[in-house]
Protein backbone atom coordinates (compact mmCIF):
# COMPACT_ATOMS: atom_id res chain seq x y z
CA UNK A 1 0.00 0.00 0.00
CA UNK A 2 1.48 3.53 -0.90
CA UNK A 3 2.53 5.61 2.08
CA UNK A 4 2.63 9.22 1.90
CA UNK A 5 3.63 12.21 3.60
CA UNK A 6 1.75 15.17 4.03
CA UNK A 7 1.14 17.90 6.16
CA UNK A 8 -2.26 17.94 7.18
CA UNK A 9 -4.65 20.45 8.94
CA UNK A 10 -5.95 20.22 12.06
CA UNK A 11 -9.74 21.08 12.07
CA UNK A 12 -10.75 20.40 15.92
CA UNK A 13 -8.68 19.72 18.62
CA UNK A 14 -11.37 18.43 20.86
CA UNK A 15 -10.35 17.85 24.96
CA UNK A 16 -12.82 14.61 25.73
CA UNK A 17 -11.21 13.66 29.73
CA UNK A 18 -8.63 14.70 31.60
CA UNK A 19 -5.61 12.79 29.31
CA UNK A 20 -8.34 11.95 26.03
CA UNK A 21 -8.07 14.44 23.41
CA UNK A 22 -8.92 13.67 19.42
CA UNK A 23 -7.48 15.45 16.98
CA UNK A 24 -9.31 16.44 13.21
CA UNK A 25 -7.03 16.07 10.55
CA UNK A 26 -8.12 17.46 7.07
CA UNK A 27 -5.85 16.46 3.77
CA UNK A 28 -5.70 18.87 0.69
CA UNK A 29 -5.80 15.74 -1.05
CA UNK A 30 -7.94 13.04 -1.35
CA UNK A 31 -7.65 11.05 1.22
CA UNK A 32 -6.11 7.18 0.50
CA UNK A 33 -8.19 4.32 1.13
CA UNK A 34 -7.42 4.00 4.46
CA UNK A 35 -8.58 0.36 6.68
CA UNK A 36 -9.03 -0.11 10.51
CA UNK A 37 -6.02 -1.21 12.34
CA UNK A 38 -3.73 1.42 10.36
CA UNK A 39 -1.90 3.74 11.97
CA UNK A 40 0.08 7.36 11.01
CA UNK A 41 3.39 8.15 11.87
CA UNK A 42 3.21 11.72 13.56
CA UNK A 43 6.21 14.35 13.29
CA UNK A 44 5.94 16.63 16.23
CA UNK A 45 8.16 19.81 16.08
CA UNK A 46 9.67 21.98 18.85
CA UNK A 47 9.79 19.66 21.45
CA UNK A 48 13.47 18.75 23.72
CA UNK A 49 13.86 14.98 23.58
CA UNK A 50 10.95 14.13 20.81
CA UNK A 51 13.15 13.11 17.62
CA UNK A 52 11.29 10.59 16.83
CA UNK A 53 7.40 10.68 14.77
CA UNK A 54 5.02 8.95 17.59
CA UNK A 55 2.59 6.76 16.15
CA UNK A 56 -1.16 6.60 16.70
CA UNK A 57 -4.21 4.94 15.40
CA UNK A 58 -6.44 5.88 12.73
CA UNK A 59 -9.38 6.48 14.73
CA UNK A 60 -12.32 7.21 11.95
CA UNK A 61 -12.47 8.50 8.72
CA UNK A 62 -15.08 11.21 6.76
CA UNK A 63 -14.49 10.47 3.31
CA UNK A 64 -16.70 12.63 2.66
CA UNK A 65 -15.09 15.59 4.32
CA UNK A 66 -11.94 14.08 3.42
CA UNK A 67 -10.60 14.28 7.08
CA UNK A 68 -9.68 11.41 9.87
CA UNK A 69 -9.20 11.48 13.42
CA UNK A 70 -6.72 10.27 16.00
CA UNK A 71 -7.32 9.51 19.48
CA UNK A 72 -4.56 10.69 21.94
CA UNK A 73 -4.01 9.68 25.70
CA UNK A 74 -1.42 11.92 27.24
CA UNK A 75 1.60 9.61 27.59
CA UNK A 76 4.49 11.96 27.26
CA UNK A 77 6.60 15.41 26.38
CA UNK A 78 5.64 14.35 22.73
CA UNK A 79 1.43 13.79 23.44
CA UNK A 80 1.30 16.77 25.60
CA UNK A 81 2.93 18.89 22.73
CA UNK A 82 0.21 17.66 20.53
CA UNK A 83 -2.37 18.09 23.18
CA UNK A 84 -1.79 22.30 22.31
CA UNK A 85 -2.20 21.96 18.81
CA UNK A 86 -4.62 24.75 17.51
CA UNK A 87 -7.19 24.40 14.71
CA UNK A 88 -5.81 25.54 12.07
CA UNK A 89 -1.81 24.11 12.66
CA UNK A 90 -0.41 21.43 10.17
CA UNK A 91 0.90 18.26 11.82
CA UNK A 92 3.08 16.32 9.31
CA UNK A 93 2.03 13.13 8.77
CA UNK A 94 3.25 9.61 6.94
CA UNK A 95 0.39 7.33 6.34
CA UNK A 96 -1.52 5.10 5.82
CA UNK A 97 0.97 2.53 7.97
CA UNK A 98 0.80 -0.98 8.62
CA UNK A 99 -1.37 -3.82 7.80
CA UNK A 100 -5.30 -3.76 9.07
CA UNK A 101 -7.67 -6.04 10.57
CA UNK A 102 -8.85 -8.88 8.81
CA UNK A 103 -12.18 -7.07 7.58
CA UNK A 104 -13.27 -10.17 5.49
CA UNK A 105 -15.92 -11.80 8.50
CA UNK A 106 -19.05 -12.91 9.78
CA UNK A 107 -21.35 -13.68 12.67
CA UNK A 108 -20.94 -12.58 15.70
CA UNK A 109 -18.42 -10.00 16.86
CA UNK A 110 -16.75 -8.74 19.66
CA UNK A 111 -14.06 -5.98 20.13
CA UNK A 112 -12.17 -5.47 22.76
CA UNK A 113 -10.05 -2.13 23.60
CA UNK A 114 -8.56 -1.24 26.82
CA UNK A 115 -6.77 2.01 27.71
CA UNK A 116 -5.21 4.25 24.02
CA UNK A 117 -5.93 0.95 22.84
CA UNK A 118 -10.37 1.85 21.83
CA UNK A 119 -8.60 4.59 19.61
CA UNK A 120 -8.97 1.88 16.81
CA UNK A 121 -11.88 0.05 17.70
CA UNK A 122 -14.77 3.07 16.54
CA UNK A 123 -13.04 2.71 12.81
CA UNK A 124 -13.27 -1.21 12.89
CA UNK A 125 -17.05 -1.31 14.39
CA UNK A 126 -18.04 1.50 11.60
CA UNK A 127 -16.30 -0.31 8.86
CA UNK A 128 -17.76 -4.20 9.81
CA UNK A 129 -21.43 -2.03 10.10
CA UNK A 130 -21.23 0.14 6.51
CA UNK A 131 -19.66 -2.59 4.89
CA UNK A 132 -20.60 -5.84 6.32
CA UNK A 133 -23.46 -5.51 7.82
CA UNK A 134 -22.42 -6.30 11.12
CA UNK A 135 -23.11 -4.97 14.58
CA UNK A 136 -20.57 -5.72 16.62
CA UNK A 137 -20.30 -5.78 20.79
CA UNK A 138 -17.56 -3.46 21.66
CA UNK A 139 -16.44 -3.91 25.26
CA UNK A 140 -14.54 -1.09 26.57
CA UNK A 141 -12.16 -0.72 29.79
CA UNK A 142 -10.36 1.90 31.91
CA UNK A 143 -9.16 2.93 34.69
CA UNK A 144 -12.35 4.96 35.62
CA UNK A 145 -15.16 6.75 33.97
CA UNK A 146 -13.08 9.41 32.99
CA UNK A 147 -10.75 6.97 31.34
CA UNK A 148 -13.65 6.26 28.65
CA UNK A 149 -13.90 8.84 26.03
CA UNK A 150 -16.59 9.49 23.84
CA UNK A 151 -18.72 6.51 24.52
CA UNK A 152 -21.69 7.29 22.63
CA UNK A 153 -19.83 7.42 19.50
CA UNK A 154 -19.18 3.52 20.11
CA UNK A 155 -23.04 3.12 20.39
CA UNK A 156 -23.59 3.82 17.25
CA UNK A 157 -22.60 0.79 15.81
CA UNK A 158 -23.03 -1.70 17.93
CA UNK A 159 -23.60 -3.19 21.89
CA UNK A 160 -21.30 -1.15 24.10
CA UNK A 161 -20.25 -2.97 27.73
CA UNK A 162 -17.81 -0.71 29.88
CA UNK A 163 -15.76 -2.07 32.63
CA UNK A 164 -14.42 0.27 35.33
CA UNK A 165 -10.98 -0.80 37.39
CA UNK A 166 -12.65 1.36 39.87
CA UNK A 167 -16.51 0.70 39.26
CA UNK A 168 -17.20 4.29 38.83
CA UNK A 169 -18.94 3.03 35.57
CA UNK A 170 -20.28 -0.15 33.92
CA UNK A 171 -18.69 -3.46 35.68
CA UNK A 172 -16.05 -3.20 38.16
CA UNK A 173 -12.69 -4.92 37.17
CA UNK A 174 -10.26 -5.14 34.16
CA UNK A 175 -11.48 -5.29 31.02
CA UNK A 176 -10.55 -8.97 30.35
CA UNK A 177 -12.70 -10.21 33.99
CA UNK A 178 -16.12 -9.01 31.69
CA UNK A 179 -18.36 -12.44 31.30
CA UNK A 180 -18.46 -11.46 27.88
CA UNK A 181 -14.66 -12.51 27.53
CA UNK A 182 -14.85 -14.81 30.44
CA UNK A 183 -18.42 -16.94 30.11
CA UNK A 184 -19.78 -16.26 26.93
CA UNK A 185 -17.43 -15.39 24.20
CA UNK A 186 -17.45 -19.14 22.51
CA UNK A 187 -20.84 -17.82 20.59
CA UNK A 188 -18.26 -15.24 18.72
CA UNK A 189 -16.34 -15.88 15.25
CA UNK A 190 -13.72 -13.38 16.18
CA UNK A 191 -12.12 -11.14 19.16
CA UNK A 192 -11.09 -8.31 18.10
CA UNK A 193 -8.54 -6.66 20.75
CA UNK A 194 -6.04 -3.35 21.65
CA UNK A 195 -4.59 -2.55 24.34
CA UNK A 196 -1.57 -3.07 26.81
CA UNK A 197 0.10 -5.99 26.57
CA UNK A 198 -1.01 -7.63 30.06
CA UNK A 199 -4.51 -7.80 28.56
CA UNK A 200 -4.02 -8.77 24.89
CA UNK A 201 -2.15 -11.75 26.48
CA UNK A 202 -4.99 -12.78 28.59
CA UNK A 203 -7.53 -12.50 25.54
CA UNK A 204 -5.18 -14.14 23.34
CA UNK A 205 -5.15 -17.11 26.04
CA UNK A 206 -8.74 -17.44 25.29
CA UNK A 207 -9.18 -17.29 22.65
CA UNK A 208 -6.50 -20.42 22.00
CA UNK A 209 -8.08 -22.20 24.50
CA UNK A 210 -12.10 -21.87 23.24
CA UNK A 211 -9.99 -21.82 19.39
CA UNK A 212 -11.80 -18.44 18.50
CA UNK A 213 -9.99 -16.53 15.88
CA UNK A 214 -8.53 -13.53 17.12
CA UNK A 215 -6.86 -10.50 16.22
CA UNK A 216 -4.68 -8.14 18.34
CA UNK A 217 -3.41 -4.58 17.76
CA UNK A 218 0.10 -4.30 19.15
CA UNK A 219 1.42 -1.17 20.61
CA UNK A 220 5.33 -1.74 20.45
CA UNK A 221 7.59 0.64 21.01
CA UNK A 222 8.08 2.51 17.43
CA UNK A 223 10.85 4.64 15.75
CA UNK A 224 10.94 4.78 11.96
CA UNK A 225 7.14 3.16 11.84
CA UNK A 226 8.49 2.16 8.21
CA UNK A 227 10.68 -1.35 8.76
CA UNK A 228 13.89 0.27 9.01
CA UNK A 229 15.19 0.74 12.40
CA UNK A 230 14.08 -2.83 14.01
CA UNK A 231 13.23 -1.83 17.24
CA UNK A 232 9.96 -3.10 17.11
CA UNK A 233 10.27 -6.91 16.65
CA UNK A 234 8.10 -9.01 17.74
CA UNK A 235 8.88 -12.86 18.67
CA UNK A 236 6.34 -14.89 15.68
CA UNK A 237 6.04 -18.46 14.80
CA UNK A 238 8.09 -17.47 11.37
CA UNK A 239 10.91 -15.76 13.84
CA UNK A 240 11.34 -11.74 14.64
CA UNK A 241 9.32 -9.63 12.92
CA UNK A 242 8.77 -5.91 12.67
CA UNK A 243 5.38 -4.59 14.35
CA UNK A 244 5.27 -1.63 12.58
CA UNK A 245 5.30 -3.85 8.74
CA UNK A 246 4.19 -7.13 9.60
CA UNK A 247 1.15 -5.58 11.95
CA UNK A 248 0.82 -4.30 14.31
CA UNK A 249 -2.26 -6.29 13.74
CA UNK A 250 -1.63 -10.05 14.53
CA UNK A 251 -3.75 -13.12 14.09
CA UNK A 252 -3.03 -14.47 18.11
CA UNK A 253 -1.64 -17.82 16.05
CA UNK A 254 1.58 -16.31 15.02
CA UNK A 255 2.39 -14.69 17.80
CA UNK A 256 4.68 -16.36 20.72
CA UNK A 257 3.48 -14.46 23.58
CA UNK A 258 0.52 -16.34 25.16
C1 LIG B 1 0.88 1.15 16.21
C2 LIG B 1 0.64 2.05 17.40
C3 LIG B 1 -0.57 2.72 17.50
C4 LIG B 1 -0.80 3.57 18.59
N1 LIG B 1 -2.00 4.20 18.64
C5 LIG B 1 -2.23 5.07 19.64
C6 LIG B 1 -3.46 5.80 19.66
O1 LIG B 1 -4.30 5.68 18.78
N2 LIG B 1 -3.64 6.66 20.68
C7 LIG B 1 -2.70 6.85 21.67
O2 LIG B 1 -2.92 7.66 22.57
N3 LIG B 1 -1.54 6.17 21.67
C8 LIG B 1 -1.27 5.29 20.68
N4 LIG B 1 -0.08 4.61 20.65
C9 LIG B 1 0.90 4.87 21.73
C10 LIG B 1 1.61 6.21 21.43
O3 LIG B 1 2.36 6.07 20.24
C11 LIG B 1 2.54 6.59 22.59
O4 LIG B 1 1.78 6.82 23.75
C12 LIG B 1 3.29 7.86 22.23
O5 LIG B 1 4.22 7.60 21.22
C13 LIG B 1 3.99 8.40 23.46
O6 LIG B 1 4.74 9.53 23.06
P1 LIG B 1 5.16 10.64 24.13
O7 LIG B 1 6.28 11.42 23.57
O8 LIG B 1 3.98 11.39 24.62
O9 LIG B 1 5.64 9.79 25.37
P2 LIG B 1 7.06 9.07 25.54
O10 LIG B 1 7.96 9.95 26.32
O11 LIG B 1 7.54 8.52 24.25
O12 LIG B 1 6.58 7.91 26.46
C14 LIG B 1 5.94 8.16 27.71
C15 LIG B 1 5.75 6.85 28.39
O13 LIG B 1 4.89 6.02 27.59
C16 LIG B 1 5.60 4.83 27.21
N5 LIG B 1 5.28 4.56 25.82
C17 LIG B 1 5.70 5.22 24.74
N6 LIG B 1 5.25 4.65 23.61
C18 LIG B 1 4.54 3.59 24.01
C19 LIG B 1 3.86 2.57 23.37
N7 LIG B 1 3.82 2.46 22.04
N8 LIG B 1 3.23 1.62 24.11
C20 LIG B 1 3.29 1.66 25.44
N9 LIG B 1 3.93 2.60 26.13
C21 LIG B 1 4.56 3.54 25.43
C22 LIG B 1 7.07 5.13 27.39
O14 LIG B 1 7.82 3.95 27.67
C23 LIG B 1 7.07 6.07 28.57
O15 LIG B 1 7.00 5.38 29.79
C24 LIG B 1 0.19 3.75 19.60
C25 LIG B 1 1.41 3.06 19.50
C26 LIG B 1 1.63 2.22 18.41
C27 LIG B 1 2.93 1.51 18.29
S1 LIG C 1 9.63 1.04 14.01
FE1 LIG C 1 11.47 0.89 12.87
S2 LIG C 1 11.38 -1.14 12.13
FE2 LIG C 1 9.47 -0.89 13.12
Amino acid sequence: MKKTIQDLKVLRNKKLTSDFFELELKAAEPLPELYPGQFVQVLIDNVRNVFLRRPFSIHDVNYQQNTFSLLIKLAGPGTRQLSYTEEGDFLNIIYPLGKPFTLDVQGDILLVGGGCGIAPLLFLARYLYDNKNIAPDILIGGKSADNLPDIDKYKAFGRVFLTTEDGSLGMCGLVSDHTLLQKECQKYSMLYACGPEPMLKIIAGIAKEKLIECEVSLENLMACGIGACLCCVVDTVDGNVCTCTEGPVFNVKRLKFS
